[in-house]
């Protein structure tokens, strides 16, 4: 499955931050989840953060721009030899599985996955490792399953002949109820709380709107068992 991302899928995810479109729903993603992390590293002290399934960089980038001190790790040769070129000295970047982490329980202050799970076979196994090496919080980014993006992605998925596993798209209250079962067998204790980006509003107004059918959820699993993030969606 993950074999699949290859260096024609990896430049493809390349090009996509480069598209009007991905320009802004990346900016909307980096926005909410900036919010769920929280005070900046230089405001609380230094702040390391496993970017796990990272990709090709992207956000190991704008994370090591924040000041944090970034490791990203991917199963995937090329999305790894990408982000290697693109983060340099910024960031430590290994190539690895998330089912199998090669970090010691509670290595990091954060954890976070950006629009991975869907793409896994074991994503329970992939949280455990998560919540494992995280000592603050555990971040999840996925594309809404019930969201009208989720639904375009889903209909082009069935429509197009892929070169890689379709992903799942998660519902907010499906991946929650994954991730509470998930943190309970740990043995740690875990607040969740979750925010939704991307909607029609925010694109034709530009700027940040209650909607229903939110694009992109974040969810944080605060570890230390209160909540930084004045979220306004907490998981019912
Ligand atoms: C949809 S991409 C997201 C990349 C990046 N987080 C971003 O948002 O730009 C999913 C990434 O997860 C990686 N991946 C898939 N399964 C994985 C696994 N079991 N362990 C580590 N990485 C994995 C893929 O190689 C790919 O780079």
């Amino acid at each position: 499955m993950t074999e699949g991302f290859s260096e024609q899928i990896a430049e493809r995810y390349d090009r996509w931050y480069e598209t009007p479109f991905g320009r802004w729903a990346d900016g909307l993603e980096k926005a909410l989840v900036g919010e769920l992390l929280g005070p900046s590293p230089a405001e609380r002290g230094e702040s390391s953060i496993l970017d796990i399934g990272c990709g090709t960089g992207q956000w190991g980038l704008w994370l090591a721009e924040m000041g944090y001190q970034v490791t990203g790790i991917d199963i995937s040769e090329s999305m790894v030899a990408r982000a290697r070129v693109k983060l340099g000295e910024q960031a430590t970047v290994e190539m690895m599985s998330a089912t199998e982490l090669e970090f010691a329980d509670n290595s990091f202050d954060h954890a976070l996955m950006v629009t991975l799970l869907g793409f896994v076979d074991e994503p329970e196994a992939v949280l455990a490792e998560a919540v494992r090496v995280a000592r603050k919080s555990v971040i999840v980014g996925v594309v809404n399953g019930q969201s009208m993006l989720g639904t375009w992605y889903k209909l082009k998925g069935m429509l197009r002949k892929r070169d890689y596993k379709r992903p799942h798209f998660y519902t907010p209250g499906e991946l929650a109820r994954l991730v509470r079962q998930v943190v309970s067998a740990s043995g740690k204790s875990g607040e969740i709380s979750w925010r939704g980006a991307l909607c029609l509003r925010q694109l034709l107004w530009r700027r940040s709107a209650r909607c229903p059918f939110r694009g992109f959820i974040g969810m944080r699993v605060d570890l230390e068992g209160h909540q930084s993030t004045g979220s306004d969606a907490d998981v019912k």
